[in-house]
């Protein structure tokens, strides 16, 4: 018990955690801790102390530990920080422009084929300084945060040349060295073939494995290695290549997988030991079963179903139900396919088109998307010992957050144990 708690978040209505460092899959996702009249007490920007109110309130007491600072819950909902595991923070411009264009039916793959899509984006982002990049990257982030969020990842990929990559991955470490927030790096050069590698697609894969990966881990710029495997864009074979020698170099795979056509990515990430596969609405259930075979974390990104005018979304209840796959989301901010910073937003789509429960929405959005970002053992839950992030939600119990959409219902967030938005 610490002499001194720095901050004793009291009045708590309702807590709502899931326990543990490990990924939840199956039915492990329904199962979270909720506590009426709770309190968290804070001190070296870690939770020290979680209970009910006389619970923390008597330990505090017989401990002799003074108090620094009390915040007033007011009866509202708590949970932990929410973790957004994949995004595209960092890029120049935006696409509204593309938007009758994608409202007349032109389908995503090819608008970007007649080099609009991600290929407009990276013009932008080649065109934008390191300080324009950032100043666009910052506003996201405070949105971010202002939705409860408290750790996210940010990948590259809208620069596709040594220099531009590298200069997006360096405006995401100066925002997390300058913001409360927490960013973890992906290096994504694999996110489209640029125009003046079209036609030679496979010396393009030969400048991001010889020229890219090494300067981003001589960096030490990211931690993960991403690829956009689909058709038209990275083959199954590229995607390993790439993969590989990220890993090589020292970079955990990730991948955007199965997204519009069932290339086998699923099958890939369990292969080269992703620590996440992202999007997987044409998962095979060879995809599947090899993911939950090799623990790969199936990333959900429900906005960009929504935001394309899909039917069709990602199988949450097969993963869960039938795969006990351990799935977690994300917004997948970016200006093309999903144009949100709002994880709330995504906590209603999970709720509306994956048909995921409160609870299993609450596990995705926090411990499973830690681990995703191989974080769970600092982040995730509110439990003695893990970082104080917490977000504070003016509803009255979960399922009020799904159910009650196109609002923002946070009311402060706690990071690292200060008070960042109150
Ligand atoms: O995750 N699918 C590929 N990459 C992003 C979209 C990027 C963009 O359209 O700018 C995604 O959806
Ligand atoms: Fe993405």
């Amino acid at each position: 018990m610490p002499h001194r708690v720095d901050v004793l978040l009291h009045n708590i209505g309702t807590l709502v955690t899931p326990l543990g460092n490990h990924p939840r899959g199956g039915n492990a996702m329904k199962d979270i801790q909720v506590m009426e009249q709770a309190a968290v007490a804070i001190a070296g920007g870690r939770i020290a102390v979680v209970g009910t109110e006389e619970e923390v309130r008597n330990a505090l007491q017989s401990a002799g530990s003074e108090i620094v600072t009390s915040v007033d819950a007011g009866g509202r909902l708590v949970t932990p920080g929410l973790v957004d595991p994949h995004t595209h923070l960092v890029h120049g411009g935006s696409r509204e422009h593309e938007l009758a264009l994608k409202r007349s039916g032109v389908p995503y793959l090819e608008i970007l084929a007649m080099g609009g899509g991600i290929l407009s984006t990276v013009t932008a982002t080649r065109k934008a300084t390191e300080d324009e990049l950032y100043t666009k990257a910052l506003k996201s982030l405070n949105e971010m945060m202002l939705q409860g969020v408290t750790t996210i990842e940010a990948k590259s990929g809208y620069g596709l040349t040594v220099d531009d990559e590298l200069k997006q991955l360096r405006v995401a470490r100066r925002l997390h060295e300058a913001h409360p927030l927490d960013l973890v790096s992906t290096f994504m050069g694999a996110h489209a073939v640029p125009p003046e590698y079209k036609g030679r697609e496979d010396e393009f894969v030969d400048l991001i494995v010889n020229e890219m990966l090494p300067r981003v881990t001589d960096e030490g710029l990211a931690e993960f290695c991403d690829v956009f495997c689909e058709q038209g864009v990275f083959s199954v074979e590229q995607s390993r290549r790439i993969l590989m020698e990220g890993k090589r170099n020292g970079l955990i795979p990730k991948i955007h997988a199965d997204e519009i056509v069932s290339l086998g990515g699923a099958q890939l990430a369990g292969e080269v030991g992703a620590i996440s596969a992202e999007h997987l609405l044409a998962a095979s259930d060879e995809g599947l079963a090899e993911m939950a075979n090799a623990g790969v974390i199936p990333v959900l990104l429900p906005g960009t179903s929504f935001n394309l005018g899909l039917i069709q979304h990602a199988r949450a209840r097969d993963m869960i139900d039938k795969y006990e796959l351990p799935v977690a989301l994300s917004t997948d901010y970016n200006p093309g396919s999903s144009p949100t910073e709002s994880m709330q937003l995504i906590i209603s789509l999970a709720s509306l088109n994956l048909k995921m429960t409160p609870e299993e929405i609450l596990t995705a959005c926090t411990i499973n998307a830690a681990n995703a970002l191989g974080r769970g053992f600092e982040i995730g839950t509110i439990e003695a010992g893990k970082a104080a992030d917490l977000a504070i939600f003016d509803a009255p119990n979960l399922a009020y957050l799904p159910y009650h959409f196109g609002i923002n219902h946070t009311f402060g967030v706690i990071k690292s144990g200060r008070v960042v938005v109150w």
